[in-house]
């Protein structure tokens, strides 16, 4: 290890564990019953609540985008975090707002960043949120003492009536990565996979994603059991190192189906309550792509006691493909009632839409090439205020 003029270490990696100091989720300003959807399509409740697993999906207002889910999630996360040793933020969406500009920059403006904190945005559909834990891990590993805010947000969109529409949401979760973190040491090994697959992606000339849903379930699998078979080459963790596993969950029955595949794969058993634990939040999102993962890490910490200590496996898959299966030790003192609390409390404050509400939000796409107002409906801390000469502009609500 060499030192720099102000006796700084200038070491190019560290030893110190690295990870999620901090998370905090961030819903919508409403909300659709998927009874009520069922009831409008036709179909049985039954199929969504138990066939694929969510009860709820989280619908956004006309002055709601991922900019604002993820930078009202970020502010309150940074409420109790500050912002020392921040210098980075990275904002992974597939829904993004522009196709040059980052939605991390205008996050960085709203939160009254400093100048000196770099900004960017990454995209790889579901799987991009983490790339940016794994890039922030590089960061602080480089530079112990800087700290990166990673932003996860995205609502999902497919067509009206499409066999995808249920597995709709909106939400975003805002994660700060550090050296000795509080919440979770992310392992320096990690299993990858990378499959170039037509399973689901969204044109530039489209506002809905196209999907092929068996093709996308596969996909899924081969990733999951390739990044686990890479994992092991690497030297990581076995199953039986493992107290559960969080999975992406475009709808929660599909982490089900992995824990299965997994499970046939390795031949060990994991714990199918945890399923059950990580999937209490997304039951009530929805698909929120990028962010769906780490809404299943936030649900587990809030909802299985027992954890200090052990090793969990987070498994990130995005179609096209990627996937990534990273494992982590949760730290004492994870438990957080308080966090938990709100983050119920927030799920519940959401205001319920009617199908017909719903189908005209869904419906209402403002173009860049006249200048709009829209309405003021939510009551997060950030708004998207309309489009003025083709730029979208935001603001602080109170
Ligand atoms: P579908 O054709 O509407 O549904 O498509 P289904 O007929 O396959 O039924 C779904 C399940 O409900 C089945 O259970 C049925 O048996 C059951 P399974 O056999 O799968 O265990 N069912 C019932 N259960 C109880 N009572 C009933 C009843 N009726 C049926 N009455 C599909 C479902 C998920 C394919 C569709 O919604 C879709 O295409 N969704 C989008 C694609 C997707 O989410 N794929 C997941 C893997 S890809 C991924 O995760 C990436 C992604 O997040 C995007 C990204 O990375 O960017 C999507």
């Amino acid at each position: 290890m060499t030192s720099n003029r102000t006796g700084e270490s200038t070491s190019t990696s560290s030893s110190a564990s690295i990870g999620i100091e901090d998370l905090e989720l961030g819903a919508s300003h409403h909300v659709l019953d998927l009874g009520r959807l069922a009831e409008a399509r036709g179909v049985d409740p039954a199929k969504y609540t138990r066939g694929i697993g969510l009860d709820e999906m989280g619908v956004v207002a006309a002055d709601e985008d991922v900019v604002t889910l993820g930078a009202s999630a970020a502010a309150r996360l940074l409420e109790r975090t500050g912002t020392e040793g921040l210098r980075t933020v990275l904002f992974a969406t597939e829904s993004g707002v522009d196709q040059s500009k980052s939605g991390a920059v205008i996050v960085h403006g709203l939160l009254g960043l400093p100048s000196s904190v770099r900004s960017v945005e990454l995209k790889q559909a579901c799987y991009a949120g983490a790339a940016a834990v794994q890039t922030a891990i590089g960061i602080v590993a480089r530079r112990p003492q800087e700290k990166v805010l990673v932003i996860a947000a995205d609502v999902a969109r497919y067509g009206l009536g499409t066999s995808g529409e249920p597995t709709q949401g909106a939400g975003a979760v805002a994660l700060l990565i550090a050296a000795d973190p509080a919440l979770l040491a992310i392992d320096p090994v990690s299993g990858v996979y990378s499959a170039d697959v037509d399973d689901f992606w969204r044109p530039n000339d489209s506002t809905t994603a196209l999907v092929n849903g068996r093709l996308s379930i596969s996909a899924y699998k081969n990733a999951l059991l390739g990044a686990w078979d890479d994992l092991q080459a690497q030297g990581g963790p076995g199953v039986d190192e493992l107290e559960a596993v969080v999975y992406h969950q475009p709808f929660t029955k599909m982490a089900v189906k992995a824990q299965r595949f997994l499970d046939q794969h390795t031949g060990g058993r994991l714990d199918p309550e945890a399923l059950e634990q990580g999937a209490v939040y997304d039951r009530r999102l929805g698909n929120t792509y990028t962010a769906s993962l780490w809404a299943g890490l936030a649900a587990l910490l809030d909802h299985r006691e027992g954890l200090e200590g052990r090793r969990i496996g987070l498994f990130s898959y995005g179609s096209g493909s990627a996937g990534e299966m990273l494992t982590g030790t949760v730290q004492p003192g994870y438990a957080r009632p308080e966090r938990a609390a709100a983050t119920r409390a927030a799920l519940d404050a959401r205001v319920p839409v009617t199908v017909e509400e719903y189908e005209e939000l869904h419906e209402r796409l403002l173009g860049s090439d006249e200048d709009v107002e829209t309405p003021r409906v939510t009551t997060a801390p950030f708004r998207f205020a309309g489009v003025q000469e083709g730029a979208r502009k935001y603001e602080a609500t109170a």
